[in-house]
């Protein structure tokens, strides 16, 4: 199930929020600033000690890592780090369908059956609302189509489908995500 909400992504008690970070992974500003402040101090403790898998660089953009949640209302924060966009001929779009994918697979290892995204590298990164919010819903409603048919195929029924939701700040965001759902 998709739902689109206009709100601060650090109030939402789902299993998993997403952070919108960047590749170093120890904060920075937007939403990243805020579920850092909202989760405490022990969130850049637990960032700290995700393995730098390059110096200066724990989670490659188009890549997911998961924390616990903290103070946050939510169990788990998953971080992915969007692309930076230029003209979205170079990888942009390619990177920022990859941050979907590999948070909604991340979230189901964990057995999370909720999942709030951010409006991922549409602020500081620049990504055009638009384009970003057609690639969000398009890769998270293949997977959630991919994981129903699964569940199906298994007749696992308390494995219940995963809810998405697609946390806008601004009234704007929500409209255009209103328009493709
Ligand atoms: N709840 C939900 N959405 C929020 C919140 C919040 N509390 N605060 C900001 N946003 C929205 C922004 O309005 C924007 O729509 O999150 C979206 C993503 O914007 P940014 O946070 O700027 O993230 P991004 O564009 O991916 O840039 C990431 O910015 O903050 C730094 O450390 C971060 O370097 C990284 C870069």
């Amino acid at each position: 199930m998709i739902r689109v909400i206009q709100g601060d992504i650090t109030t939402l008690k789902v299993d998993t929020i997403v952070n919108a970070a960047n590749q170093v992974m120890l904060g920075g500003g937007g939403v990243d600033g805020a579920i850092h402040r909202a989760a405490g101090r022990e969130l850049y403790e637990a960032c700290l000690k995700v393995p730098e898998v390059r110096p200066g660089v724990r989670c490659p953009t188009g890549e997911a890592r998961i924390t616990p949640g903290f103070k946050l209302p939510a169990k788990f924060v998953i971080h992915t780090v969007g692309p930076v966009y230029r003209d979205g001929q170079h990888g942009e779009p390619e990177k920022l369908a990859a941050c979907y994918r590999n948070s909604l697979a991340l979230a189901a290892e964990n057995g999370c059956k909720s999942i709030a995204f951010p409006c991922i590298s549409t602020g500081v990164y620049g990504y055009p609302i638009e384009d970003a919010a057609q690639i969000a819903v398009r890769e998270v409603r293949a997977f959630l189509a991919a994981s129903t048919s699964a569940l199906c195929a298994t007749a696992d029924k308390k494995n219940a489908e995963m809810e998405a939701i697609f946390c806008c700040f601004s009234e704007r965001d929500k409209m255009v995500y209103e328009s493709i759902v």
